[in-house]
């Protein structure tokens, strides 16, 4: 993600907390609220149902829209059938190609700077049909069983074209380097096949895993209006100021002419962007000349809303009698669209997670007409760790050495692709306390020894890793506002909270630095009128706030200082003399000269003061390698009978810098594990490869864990603050996911002696 951003970097001044400079003095302060258990701030609003969702906003005279999908891979549209659906009751509009108003193609994520589209296809321009599931028509009505209804009545007739919808097919047309936001998914050193031949020890298998669908609870949704030449959206938006360029792309606008807000959303995971929905919804709403809401169903979302690619992935690791690598080969295939920019990049977390000398990692992709996949939870790293850590266990078979001693031992002292130095590595740590507090000695050494009644019982471990990122063009605006004696805090940062916590963390950093009580702080959020841009993706969305902030608060300082000027106890003082403490500034080396916020505002008879900052650029990722890890335990029962699974016991271990809030950070290692439970034994995406429709588009056959397959789930975590990012913290949001299949795996093998290296591991692999 981080790669063309970084390149257009300019290094900044050398006082910043970035390399070799002064680290985030508050890093070194014991934590105060920053690292207890807040609860989230918008939680009541949200139980109670007063907090809007994007299917809630309402707007005079609106109207409803449902789509038509189509029912072939690729061709065109012979015939198009529209005249019963205008004649059905409270139909104000059927819109196809053939009357949408004219559109530009969305601008497609990884492939042009800035844009967030989904692919670069033209959305209802033509009569070409791409996969199967495409949106050909949208219908508005007064209700939306009006417009269910009428849209079920569009009638279509295709000329089919040859489609390619089965993998053989795909690897006959054809199989090409993958690339991932512009750079290649291939790093190679030494001679890895010529070492892993040469190696006493190895394995080498082909690893599985399925199309998976995103199903976030709240399924995707916009409510839209077209007020004068203004698009307002309010929308489930987790990248909110880039969906807006986005649209204002797609219709010719200025940036100012679109609006969007996103408050809440009920789980994204990498699936709440830009679709053709919103564009859909838009373009009707002009033609129509009235607001429009739309709501797709369940089954919307799997036709219109990519997932994750399948991949097939080799991993062979040869080591020497000691078990130190002396090669790792992490090689495979994911497969696209003609017409989008996103492999999964399983390799990413094999690029700095073991040594060895001797390394290929290599993504490929075939093509196939089907939606587009895209982001989700860990793309790349959550499929990507099943492979690596999987084959791990197998090698630490052949070698009869403890499979977490092996992890350990193959530890590096420095980045084994890029050859930078780890800012904050403590895995180590997170594994030997993660041992203890699960009980990993009691594991029986070799498979199938553990059996109660009809239950199998087993061990498996599993290594978790995500990168560190940070985007750049994260700014905030601080507003201090007098109020009695004191100040109200009003942070503002166009970010978007998913319902992670962000906006409850924001509050808690900016109290914590600016010396304010919790509920002195309010966070502006979620809306695309806030200047610069951060997005909820890739882990980073926490540290990019936090250098906004920090960069805030030094230039509202220096405004305080200002308008302090020289009746102030502060008088004279500059910016590196002074914090932020206990509702005001004081002397950094003489806190009794001090004075409140209220006071300064007071004297300089002001209400306010606001000041502005963009965060510095993310240097820190030119310097270090920077990642999050975890050390993943898991126990399971397999039925000896009906090969059923249960997972009856599991713990994380998260080395992941500093926990800003323990509560939610808690909350996202567990999640990212239900879902990673999920991956390991239930979810798969059934793909019709006749004509490659998505069989099962619905939570009743599209399974994910319900809370009887969730055991009780223990986390730990290091809380070893990183120097070289803001605050100390890397992101929590993703890591969760990633090892979990393997870790998952690993104990069905320690259980029953069946290796499974296919997903999901459903019981009738283990009969
Ligand atoms: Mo994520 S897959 O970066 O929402």
């Amino acid at each position: 993600l981080m790669q063309g951003a970084l390149e257009k970097l300019v290094p900044l001044a050398p006082d910043s907390w970035i390399p070799g400079g002064v680290p985030d003095p508050l890093i070194a302060r014991k934590h105060g609220l920053i690292g207890s258990p807040v609860s989230r701030l918008d939680g009541r609003l949200k139980v109670t149902g007063a907090a809007p969702f994007a299917a809630e906003y309402r707007f005079d005279n609106m109207v409803y829209a449902a789509l038509t999908y189509a029912t072939i891979a690729r061709g065109r549209i012979a015939a198009l059938e529209t005249a019963a659906a205008e004649a059905a009751p409270g139909v104000v509009l059927v819109m196809t190609y053939r009357n949408a108003p004219r559109m530009a193609p969305p601008p497609a994520f990884g492939s042009s700077p800035g844009g967030v589209g989904p692919a670069d296809l033209p959305i209802l321009q033509d009569d070409r049909i791409h996969w199967n599931g495409q949106p050909i028509a949208c219908v508005l009505a007064e209700t939306q069983e009006q417009a269910d209804h009428a849209a079920a009545l569009i009638a279509i007739t295709y000329a089919e074209e040859p489609s390619t919808t089965s993998l053989t097919g795909a690897k006959a047309n054809g199989i090409e380097q993958a690339l991932f936001m512009g750079q290649k998914l291939l790093n190679e050193i030494g001679d890895p096949e010529g070492a892993l031949a040469a190696a006493p020890y190895r394995v080498d298998q082909v690893y599985r895993t399925p199309r998976h669908s995103h199903n976030p609870i709240e399924p995707h949704a916009a409510t839209l209006a077209w007020i004068g030449d203004e698009l307002v959206i309010h929308d489930a938006s987790q990248m909110v100021s880039q969906q807006a360029q986005t649209m204002a792309d797609v219709f010719g606008l200025k940036a100012e002419q679109v609006r969007l807000t996103s408050p809440y959303v009920g789980g994204g995971f990498g699936s709440k962007g830009l679709w053709d929905h919103q564009v859909i919804a838009a373009a009707a709403a002009k033609l129509s000349g009235r607001p429009v809401r739309i709501a797709l169903s369940r089954e919307g979302v799997y036709r219109t809303v990519g997932g994750r690619t399948l991949t097939e992935q080799r991993v062979a690791i040869g080591a020497d009698a000691d078990g130190r690598f002396q090669s790792l080969i992490h090689t495979g295939l994911a497969v696209m669209t003609p017409h989008n920019a996103m492999p999964e990049p399983f390799i990413l977390g094999s690029r700095a997670t073991y040594a060895a000398p001797n390394i290929l990692l290599k993504v490929e992709v075939a093509r196939m007409n089907m939606l587009a996949n895209t982001f989700m939870r860990a793309p790349g790293e959550a499929v990507g760790t099943f492979a690596l850590e999987s084959a791990i266990d197998e090698l630490a078979t052949e070698l009869g050495i403890d499979p977490v001693e092996l992890r350990i031992r193959n530890e590096p002292d420095k980045d084994p692709i890029s050859g930078l130095p780890f800012s904050s590595r403590h895995i180590v740590e997170a594994w030997r306390q993660g041992a203890a507090r699960f009980g990993w000695d009691s594991r029986a050494p070799a498979p199938a020894m553990r059996q109660e009644g009809e239950w199998r019982i087993g061990m498996g471990c599993a290594t978790g890793t995500y990168p560190y990122y940070r985007m750049p063009g994260a700014e905030a605006r601080i507003t201090l506002t007098r109020d009695g004696d004191g100040v109200r805090a009003l942070v503002e940062v166009a970010a978007a909270e998913m319902g992670m916590g962000t906006s409850t963390t924001t509050a808690i950093v900016a109290a914590e630095r600016l010396g304010l009580p919790l509920d002195w702080v309010e966070v502006g959020y979620g809306d695309s009128a806030i200047p610069g841009a951060i997005m909820a993706g890739g882990s980073q969305q926490t540290a990019a706030i936090g250098a906004a902030v920090i960069a805030a608060q030094g230039a509202l300082v220096a405004e305080l200082l200002k308008l302090a000027g020289n009746d102030s106890p502060l008088a004279g003082l500059s910016v590196d003399e002074v914090g932020c403490d206990a509702g005001g500034l004081a002397k950094l080396d003489e806190p009794a000269r001090r004075e409140s916020y209220a006071s300064i505002l007071a004297r300089a008879q002001r209400d306010s003061v606001s000041a502005t900052r963009p965060g510095s650029p993310p240097l820190e990722l030119m310097h270090w390698s920077m990642h999050s890890h975890s050390a993943l335990f898991c126990e399971v029962r397999v039925n000896a009978v009906t090969g059923e699974t249960r997972v009856s016991r599991f713990l994380g271990s998260f080395d992941c810098g500093r926990i800003l809030n323990a509560k939610t950070a808690a909350s996202q290692f567990r999640g990212g594990i239900i879902m990673g439970l999920g991956m390991a034994l239930m979810e798969e995406t059934q793909f019709d490869e006749r004509n490659g429709r998505i069989m099962n588009p619905s939570l009743a056959e599209y399974h994910v864990p319900v809370h009887l397959d969730v055991p009780e789930i223990d986390v730990i975590w290091t809380d070893i603050p990183d120097p070289h990012t803001p605050m100390g913290a890397h992101g929590v949001g993703e890591i969760g996911i990633t090892g979990v299949a393997a870790a998952v795996a690993n104990a069905i093998y320690n259980a029953t002696g069946t290796r499974v290296r296919d997903l999901p591991i459903t019981l009738d692999r283990l009969l």
